[in-house]
């Protein structure tokens, strides 16, 4: 069988796990590179050992198949109008626009187009988010009653947070906007499609370029959970946690340690006495050890969020797997992506018209 040839597009940072995922997989061989900064393209064409740096996408979606596209999420409409139009495969980073507008005309296309369409979601295959979701379908900790999502970073380990060029800035609700995929998909998936309730904005005079609003708090709400997402640009503790409470039980996922633990302690006098913080302890510890052997393997064998994510799309051109994200799922996250991105700016607007912002122009 002929190979299916891969056509990356964007030679940035995380083009890197693209091209690295799509080189470990068999039946599809990479036709090129293209970027607009051709010294970029022609940096990961050497370093990734691929033929071809095309001059223009319109050569790179002759050659190739499939167009993975890891561009800033400006171009994305662009691109992807372009790529669906010609009927070939489509694989996109998050988020996948920034318009609503521009989501529902690719709707049309996506409809029309023979080409399969699929949005980076990676931490949905994240060693620590799958073992979460498992224990969750078991009914380890009952209902679940609320999601709350913490990324407490700082410029000082969040490289889009650094100076006041980059291009996350310009989103809506600024650098934000660039990560709330991750914590819409991770609450649809655990909590079902839940609706945005109220996004809650402060400006302090520490609040970097990128981020203006720099501490956020949002609000969705469904029939039988709700769920928080916290941003901060203040936090050295660089938490991006994702926690699950159920009505017996609660998970924690550190997305960075890529670990979650469980925790079905029942309240008790003597646990109290005991220390219930030892006993979780002494419980995460025993699971830890099997787990971080297991993780440590998967990372020595090559595979990540980013390499499950691209081989789940690899089997669905195949035809041989469920689509790696479902069109209600990309739906449900354009969707709400824009009403939070737009939250905070009408938010940091109002904080400016009652002078909260100290003379910050929006
Ligand atoms: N899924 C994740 O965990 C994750 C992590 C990081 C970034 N991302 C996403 O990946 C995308 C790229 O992010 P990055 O950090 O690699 O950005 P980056 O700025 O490092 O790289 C973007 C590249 O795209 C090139 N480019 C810009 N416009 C172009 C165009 N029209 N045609 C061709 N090339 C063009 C730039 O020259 C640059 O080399 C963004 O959508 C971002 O949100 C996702």
């Amino acid at each position: 069988m002929s190979k299916q040839t891969v056509g990356i597009v964007g030679c940035g940072k995380i083009s890197a796990a693209h091209l690295k995922a799509w080189s470990r997989l068999e039946g599809f061989a990479i036709g090129g590179v293209f970027d607009v900064n051709r010294q970029l393209a022609d940096e990961r064409a050497r370093e990734f050992s691929v033929g071809r740096v095309f001059e223009t996408l319109d050569q790179l979606i002759e050659a190739c198949s499939i167009v993975d596209v890891c561009t800033p999420p400006q171009t994305h409409a662009v691109i992807s109008r372009q790529v669906l139009a010609s009927g070939r495969h489509l694989l996109i980073e998050k988020p996948v626009v920034t318009e609503v507008a521009d989501w529902d005309s690719l709707v049309e296309l996506v409809k029309r187009s023979p080409g399969k369409l699929a949005v980076i979601h990676n931490l949905k295959f994240a060693h620590s988010v799958r073992q979460a979701k498992q224990w969750v379908d078991q009914g380890r900790i009952g209902d679940v009653l609320r999601i709350q999502r913490e990324f407490l970073t700082s410029a000082t380990t969040d490289r889009m947070l650094v100076g006041d060029k980059h291009w996350s800035h310009k989103l809506p609700g600024g650098r934000w906007f660039e990560t709330l995929p991750h914590e819409l998909y991770l609450t649809h998936w655990f909590a079902g499609a839940l609706e945005l309730d109220h996004v809650s904005v402060i400006h302090t005079p520490k609040a970097p370029a990128g981020a203006p609003a720099d501490e956020v708090v949002a609000v969705l709400r469904g029939d039988h959970a709700l769920a928080t997402v916290h941003f901060s640009a203040n936090c050295e503790q660089n938490r991006r946690v994702f926690t699950v409470q159920g009505s017996h039980g609660q998970i924690v996922v550190d997305i960075l340690g890529d670990q979650a633990t469980l925790s079905t302690t029942q309240d008790a006098k003597w646990k109290r006495a005991v220390g219930q913080q030892l006993l979780h302890a002494g419980r995460t510890l025993l699971h830890a050890v099997p787990d971080r052997s297991r993780y440590g393997l998967e990372r020595l064998r090559g595979a990540s969020p980013h390499s499950r994510a691209i081989e789940a799309f690899a089997l669905e051109v195949q035809g041989r797997g469920e689509p790696a994200t479902p069109f209600e799922e990309i739906d449900y996250v354009v969707r709400n992506c824009d009403r939070i991105g737009r939250a905070i700016d009408q938010q940091l607007m109002a904080l400016a018209a009652k002078g909260h912002t100290g003379g910050m122009a929006n």
